[in-house]
């Protein structure tokens, strides 16, 4: 499972021509954002993502069915990227649910619980101003004489309508010192813990430098002592992690952590938490996105335990993407559309993406080369747009980074027909390669 917040685009190498969903002033482009045709499935998406910003989601879901190769996971890219960062986006792929470790309802607890946003305002009493004066006082380390180590040291701190010195303990000293506060910058200082941070240069300071990476800061106004409003961001899971290590200390040493269960009454108490927060207004809600690929690979177990986690009061919003007509229901002998429970279905709302044509495929394939650094002769360009028709547009675009190999090592630039033939005939596609193995299969039954 991947928290998108911090490894969001790893696993999409394959998208990362998807910048967005092309669409301006409510119109998707034929081709914008890198993304080509599939115009009547963006502008559903656009709707979506419209209805995601206004908080109209939560606990709803979507599903993105269409033919393999046809832009769903695109799609739900292009969805993550329109909703920006603070908006949690989560993507796992049904068959992730199958862990040795954990119960497959955990896996999915923990992919919607990363799903759900928490941003906390809380307040801390901060000294903070700008550095007047700083002295340091040195002494000679305990066990190394010819170290020199700061034991203490004074600070003068000025804001607008305030100025005052303080003695200051050696690790405060030292931590300054590793952060590279000098005079003119701007900092704060935690009454409680002592740590610093350091803000950026006070813009009336003298420069110390032509060139500098510090921000230029505005003189702080006020008193130097005072509370300061802190903004974070957590997800429902982050805080069940927190509030578990609180309350098993053992588990932090052992280490382990991520393996075990997050017992029910951790959950319940971060709930509840939460909701104090938000009634007493120091917490906001962000309910995110949770996207599951390849739907048909979970079983009926997990889609009953969607369902019901779909109606409880935080919930993410859920998109799930299908290439399946009709499959059985994994763990049942029940075909149905999409291999899903009607009940789940029910619930959804479906957006369709078409096969694309030719002029579509050729866009898609020119953006995809410029994307993998691969120049084409025009006739090459042409003769993948067929490869793409014929077979596939995913096998077209893998035969992008081959033929490039091919092109290479006859020391040219670019590929020509014959390098995207060569690798067509290396690499077969699986049409192809499927058709061969059940000649062999009929060869060796008779
Ligand atoms: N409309 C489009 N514009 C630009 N690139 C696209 C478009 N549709 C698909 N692609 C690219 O083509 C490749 C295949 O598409 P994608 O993986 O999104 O298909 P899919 O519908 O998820 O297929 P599957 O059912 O096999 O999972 C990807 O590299 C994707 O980024
Ligand atoms: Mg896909």
């Amino acid at each position: 499972m991947i928290p998108l917040s911090s490894r969001r685009f790893e696993r999409v190498g394959a998208h990362s021509h998807i910048l967005g969903l092309g669409v301006r002033d409510g119109e998707p482009l034929l081709v914008a954002d890198g993304f080509v045709g599939q115009i009547e499935a963006r502008r559903a998406a656009w709707v979506v993502v419209q209805m995601i910003k206004q908080g109209k989601m939560a606990g709803r879901g979507i599903l993105l069915a269409g033919p393999p190769g046809t832009g769903k996971t695109a799609l739900a890219v292009a969805i993550a990227r329109e909703l920006g960062e603070d908006t949690p986006f989560v993507a796992i792929s049904g068959s992730e649910i199958y862990s040795t470790e954990l119960k497959k309802t955990e896996v999915l607890t923990r992919a919607l619980r990363s799903a759900i946003g928490v941003r906390v305002r809380e307040y801390r009493r901060v000294y903070e101003g700008m550095v007047k004066k700083l002295e340091v006082k040195f002494d000679r380390h305990p066990y190394n004489p010819w170290i020199q180590v700061p034991v203490e040291g004074s600070i003068t701190l000025k804001t607008t309508n305030d100025e005052r010195t303080f003695t200051i303990d050696g690790s405060i000293v030292a931590e300054m010192l590793e952060k590279g506060v000098n005079e003119g910058d701007i900092v704060w200082i935690d009454e409680e813990t002592g740590r610093v941070h350091k803000v950026g240069r006070a813009q009336s300071a003298e420069r110390r430098y032509d060139l500098s990476s510090s921000r230029l800061v505005e003189l702080p106004k006020g008193p130097i002592l005072k509370d300061k409003e802190f903004v974070r961001t957590l997800t429902l899971y982050e805080l069940d992690l927190m509030q578990s290590r609180g309350s098993a200390i053992f588990s932090l040493l052992l280490g382990g952590m991520e393996e075990r269960e997050i017992s029910i009454e951790v959950r319940r108490s971060v709930d509840e938490a939460v909701k104090k927060w938000v009634d007493e207004e120091r917490a906001d809600l962000l309910p995110g996105v949770l996207f599951i690929d390849d739907v048909h690979m979970l079983d009926i177990e997990a889609f009953s335990f969607l369902s019901r986690a779909m109606e409880s009061e935080l919930a993410p919003i859920l998109i799930l993407a299908s290439n399946r007509g009709f499959a059985k229901i994994r763990g049942t002998d029940y075909e149905s559309p999409h291999g899903m429970p009607l009940d789940l279905l029910d619930r959804l709302l479906i957006i369709e993406t078409r096969p694309y044509t030719k002029d579509e495929i050729r866009e898609i394939l020119k953006i995809r080369a410029n994307e993998e650094k691969v120049e084409l002769e025009d006739d090459a360009l042409e003769r993948l747009t067929e490869v793409g028709v014929e077979k596939s547009l995913r096998y077209a675009v893998q035969l992008l980074t081959p033929a490039k190999v091919l092109a290479t090592q006859r020391k040219a630039q670019r590929v020509s027909v014959q390098d995207i033939e060569t690798a067509a005939d290396l690499f077969v596609s699986v049409k192809e390669s499927a058709v061969h193995l059940k000649q062999y299969e009929e060869a060796f039954l008779k």
